[in-house]
């Protein structure tokens, strides 16, 4: 945050390195009748890489889609590094754009190239220059190990290289916080690694990420914390070795056992 940024916030939004990277305090929210998010409350620190899980329709991907305002909240409030998320307008262009997000279906533009792909989201609400653009998305289709691939399309690549092509392009917003929607359970299981890979290396380097994933592999190696959700509350914050193999509530016993068993 600049000097002029902080002289012009209130003083409970000035940033600093104890502040969390997402906070969300009491967040509330209904479909209708469900109501599929139940007094959430957590703190992530900057760098901290927090595994969710939890059995389906238990709120995981709406619990992500509300850190980037993808869906309204009826009460409480989220912050991304200190600052309140604004309903709308110019603001949330560009608090969103501090976060990135990569779901389990790709959502790569089929008309554009591997490299406009990457390039759309900088052009367009970073409002960088066009060569400064091109190298930066370069550099970072090289570091998800597909550079070679970018003058094609989307529909000439596997699911796994569209993957990274999705992380790449999300880091191309040079994001504060990535979130991770089950980004690896639409792939076939020979391509789930070099994503994890990828997402990994991500992590070592201190990104802040939010990841829904059930796979244990990653989160024990990659994890720093487990947040099992059910029924729109989160149930157990911990560990992941303490989470896979202690888990203190039946429903994540249960929910254990489920996915251990298949
Ligand atoms: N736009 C919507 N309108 C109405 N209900 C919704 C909407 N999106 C999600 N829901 C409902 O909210 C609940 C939580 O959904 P959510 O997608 O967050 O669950 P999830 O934990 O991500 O599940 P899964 O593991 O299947 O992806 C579900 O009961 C779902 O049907
Ligand atoms: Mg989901």
């Amino acid at each position: 945050m600049t000097a002029a940024d902080a002289g012009s916030a209130k003083p409970s939004e000035v940033s600093s390195s104890s502040t969390p990277m997402i906070t969300m305090t009491n967040v509330n929210k209904h479909f209708g009748a469900l109501h599929v998010l139940q007094d959430i409350d957590i703190e992530v620190p900057s760098g901290q890489v927090v595994i969710v899980v939890g059995p389906s329709g238990s709120g995981k991907s709406t619990l992500c889609r509300t850190i980037n305002r993808l869906e309204p909240i009826d009460s409480g409030e989220i912050r991304v590094d200190g600052k309140t998320l604004p309903a709308e307008g110019k603001a949330l262009a560009a608090l969103r754009a501090d976060v990135g997000m990569v779901f389990q279906s790709f959502n790569l533009f089929a008309h554009k190239t591997i490299l406009e792909n990457v390039m759309l989201g900088p052009l367009k609400v970073r409002k960088q220059k066009k060569e400064t653009v091109r190298e930066n998305a370069l550099r970072l289709l090289e570091r998800v190990g597909i550079a070679n691939q970018a003058d094609k399309y989307p529909a000439q690549l596997s699911g796994g290289q569209q993957q990274r092509v999705a992380i790449a392009r999300a880091l191309a917003m040079s994001p504060k916080v990535m979130l991770f929607d089950e980004p690896t359970s639409a792939l076939d299981p020979e391509m789930v690694q070099e994503v994890l890979d990828v997402m990994t290396s991500l992590a070592k380097e201190g990104m802040t990420m939010v990841v829904v994933t059930h796979e244990m592999g990653f989160a024990r190696k990659a994890g720093d914390r487990v947040l099992f959700m059910a029924d729109g509350r989160i149930v157990e914050d911990t560990d992941p070795t303490t989470f896979f193999t202690a888990p203190s509530s039946d429903r994540a016993k249960d929910f254990l056992g489920k996915i251990l068993s298949h």
